[in-house]
């Protein structure tokens, strides 16, 4: 994606030993990069959220495999380096697929050939993560087609929620990807974007996106979608997803299940966007079997905003003696997704269409 002219990715490796990515927590105030150069720091840099989103953070860990390769001496050291990886956040699939991808590749080659292995493969994870958004936007563009087609002329509401842009992939973004294909298109689009609290990431940064973009859109607070799709604002919603079990549950930021509960109730399409890579083929029953990160309560008792001279302050917005929960994701049931949009097409959240559909992916990641 272009910033000021210039083509970014989130995340890339400038010189072997170094990986560079765009600081997410100063946007949208600051773009900055910034070089890291060991697993501690690409580690630190996924927990705290400079880079965030299933598919960037996917990418991120490929490239810190690269850097523990170059660490590793041993292959008990590469695996417990693998492990911080890891560890770091629990639900996007993403993370521990990349992580497990570059394992595989590793695994019994001689230790000298490791940096240039793990380099390759990070490359190619994150080659294929753009390019996996890049057709989401291609099937993604035919569903936006079909429903502009019902009100010629008109504008085409879509509803999404946190960002789903190209911040939280490598490129594109997977939510994003059809909106800006329909954009393109010359489709009169315009996006509802949930605010997302506590890190804001929809007011921050799928609004920056949004606007750098040209893309007509309106932030809304989390709590505001169910009353635009009782008033017929929203003509479909389109999420991205962290991990998607292989019967369709979709766990995605918090705040997405009652979205899709209000867009049922109100027969609102909802769709999920999503490369293969965020497919959990292990598991079924997300509500019981997904694990649920759960991140400090200074998120939610604390906001960061700027003043009108552009000054950063962080500001306490809950009483000091009041203590706060922080469940990051929630789990949509398949029998609320109208559909998935992959790099394959556009799916029935349903068991049996998914297996047929990606039979060669999900044999590929079975444990
Ligand atoms: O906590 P985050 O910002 O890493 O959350 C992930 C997300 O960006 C959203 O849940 C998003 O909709 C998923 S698409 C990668």
């Amino acid at each position: 994606m272009n910033v000021d002219g210039k083509h970014f990715r989130t995340v890339w490796m400038p010189e072997p030993g170094v990986v560079r990515i765009i600081d997410q927590r100063r946007l949208p105030w600051a773009f900055e990069l910034i070089a890291l150069k060991s697993v501690a720091g690409v580690a630190h840099a996924i927990r705290d959220m400079a880079v965030r989103g299933a598919g960037c953070i996917g990418a991120t860990a490929g490239y810190g495999m690269a850097l523990a390769a170059i660490e590793a001496k041993t292959w008990s050291e590469l695996e417990s380096l693998a492990g911080i990886l890891v560890e770091t956040r629990p639900t996007a699939v993403n993370l521990a697929w990349a992580v497990n991808r570059q394992i595989d590749a590793l695994r019994n080659q001689p230790v000298t050939s490791w940096p240039d292995i793990a380099k390759c493969e990070a490359e190619a994870i994150a080659d294929e993560d753009s390019a996996a958004c890049e057709q989401i936007g291609v099937h993604g563009l035919e569903l936006i087609r079909g429903i502009a087609a019902k009100k010629p002329g008109a504008v085409v509401n879509v509803l999404t929620h946190c960002n789903a842009g190209w911040l939280a992939f490598v490129d594109h973004g997977s939510a994003t990807a059809p909106i800006y294909a329909a954009h393109d298109a010359g489709i009169p689009i315009h996006v509802w974007v949930d605010e997302t609290r506590p890190r804001n990431q929809g007011a921050r940064l799928t609004a920056w996106e949004l606007a750098r973009q040209g893309v007509p859109h309106t932030v809304i607070a989390d709590n505001t979608g169910g009353h635009l799709m009782q008033h017929g604002q929203v003509d479909f919603v389109i999420t991205g997803a962290d991990r998607v079990t292989r019967n369709g549950d979709v766990a995605n930021k918090i705040g997405t299940y009652l979205k899709a509960l209000a867009a049922r109730d109100n027969g609102v399409p909802f769709y999920v966007a999503l490369p293969s890579s965020t497919f959990d083929w292990n598991i079924t029953d997300g509500v019981k079997n997904i694990p649920i990160e759960q991140r400090g309560g200074e998120e939610v008792n604390w906001m960061e905003g700027a003043d009108s001279n552009g000054t950063l302050h962080n500001v306490r917005v809950v009483p000091a003696a009041s203590p706060a929960a922080n469940y990051a994701f929630d789990v949509t049931p398949a029998r609320l997704v109208t559909g998935l949009i992959t790099e394959r097409g556009v799916f029935a959240a349903d068991e049996r269409a998914l297996c047929a559909t990606f039979s060669d992916v999900a044999r590929a990641s079975a444990l």
